[in-house]
């Protein structure tokens, strides 16, 4: 039987992700949520890029980082809905964990369903011996609540990334 792990908030269970049935999902679940992304951003300075909408992009950009052999996935479900999902990879060698996409869908955002995955990740990064934890989040008012997640667990400012574009 799938292991399965309680959130703590109403019914919110998380379990490992399932490419084959889960991926329609987070899939549906990105293009709800992440406009303040690089390929929404992208559409929005120079219109649609090879006639998709971003949000197919995008996903397909988070799906391939979630089907990767090195990634741990989890989604969050309740009521047999999906409510969430995240990702972390392991650096062994290292002891270097490292936070990967993760997001909650809209009208189950603020229940800080968000907070208790980042949580869950962190108490993984301690089982499994990790010494130093990572994410990379942007800078951009989109991911203030993104930002303000991973504050709250600890996570401190290193360096800033500038993303730059140009039509050619
Ligand atoms: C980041 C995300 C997963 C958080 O999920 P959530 O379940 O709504 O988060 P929580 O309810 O646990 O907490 C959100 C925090 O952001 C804060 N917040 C919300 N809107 C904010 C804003 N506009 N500016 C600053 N902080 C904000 C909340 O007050 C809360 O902080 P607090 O616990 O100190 O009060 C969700 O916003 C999301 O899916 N964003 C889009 C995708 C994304 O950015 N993913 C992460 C990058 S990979």
């Amino acid at each position: 039987m799938e292991p399965l792990f309680e959130l703590g908030i109403g019914q919110v269970m998380l379990r490992p992700y399932d490419a084959r049935n889960d991926a329609h999902s987070i899939a549906r679940i990105v293009g709800q949520i992440w406009h303040g992304g690089g390929d929404a951003l992208m559409e929005g300075r120079f219109g649609l890029i090879a006639d998709k909408p971003w949000g197919h992009w995008q996903s397909q950009s988070i799906l391939n980082y979630l089907a990767a052999p090195d990634c741990r996935a989890f989604v969050a479900v309740e009521s047999n809905e999906m409510v969430g999902f995240c990702s972390y990879v392991l650096d062994i060698q290292r002891r270097l964990g490292t936070v990967g996409y993760n997001g909650v869908s809209p009208e189950h955002q603020g229940r800080r369903i968000g907070s208790a995955m980042i949580s869950f990740v962190m108490d993984q990064f301690h089982k499994a011996g990790m010494e130093y934890a990572a994410v990379l989040v942007a800078t951009n008012p989109q991911h203030a609540p993104a930002r303000r997640v991973y504050e709250n667990h600890g996570f401190e400012p290193l360096m800033g990334l500038d993303y730059r574009v140009r039509k050619l």
